[in-house]
């Protein structure tokens, strides 16, 4: 599995906006204040943020993420909009485009990365990321914020 930027795969920002509407439905749906497509477009870049890579074998995409501002805490760089296919869960994927993270946004010059999660807190303290407080996502569920030092 390889992790590549996302502006190597903007034919596939069609089917990764199903994947974000179909994961955050009140936020990206019809009905939600988010736009998936646009979301996704604006991470094109390869050498600023924000900037989105994916983990891709063999033609398929299994995963993405992105690095951003996160609009629920107002930390920059985080890493957003990180989704995993659910056929493809459990092996790493996720561990593997948040090592890829930290090393893009070191390379952009940044020394520090923050994330807010709900579910991946465990992992995330276990490779050495720390928890700087709580968040309240859009869905109102609560979450930690973790931060990194590059
Ligand atoms: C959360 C998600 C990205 C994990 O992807 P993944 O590739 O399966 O994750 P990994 O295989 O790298 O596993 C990472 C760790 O998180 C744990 N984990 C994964 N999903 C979890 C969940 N929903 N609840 C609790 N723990 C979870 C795994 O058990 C693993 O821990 P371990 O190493 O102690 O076994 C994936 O389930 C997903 O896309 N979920 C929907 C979108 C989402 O919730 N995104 C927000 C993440 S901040």
């Amino acid at each position: 599995m390889n992790i590549e930027l996302l502006a190597d795969h903007s034919e596939s920002i069609p089917m990764l906006a199903d994947w974000y509407i179909s994961e955050w439905e009140p936020y990206y749906g019809v009905n939600g204040p988010g736009n998936a497509r646009a979301d996704l477009e604006s991470r094109r870049n390869r050498d600023q943020i924000p900037l989105g890579f994916v983990a891709a074998e063999g033609g398929e995409l299994y995963g993405i993420a992105a690095l951003d501002l996160d609009e629920a805490t107002g930390l920059t760089p985080s890493v957003v909009g990180l989704f995993v296919a659910p056929s493809q869960r459990g092996r790493g994927i996720a561990t593997a485009l948040l090592e890829s993270a930290g090393f893009l946004a070191k390379r952009l010059g940044h020394s520090r990365l923050y994330v807010s999660t709900a579910v991946l807190g465990g992992l995330l303290i276990r490779v050495g990321w720390r928890s700087i407080g709580e968040t309240e996502f859009l869905n109102k569920e609560q979450g930690s914020i973790y931060v990194r030092d590059l």
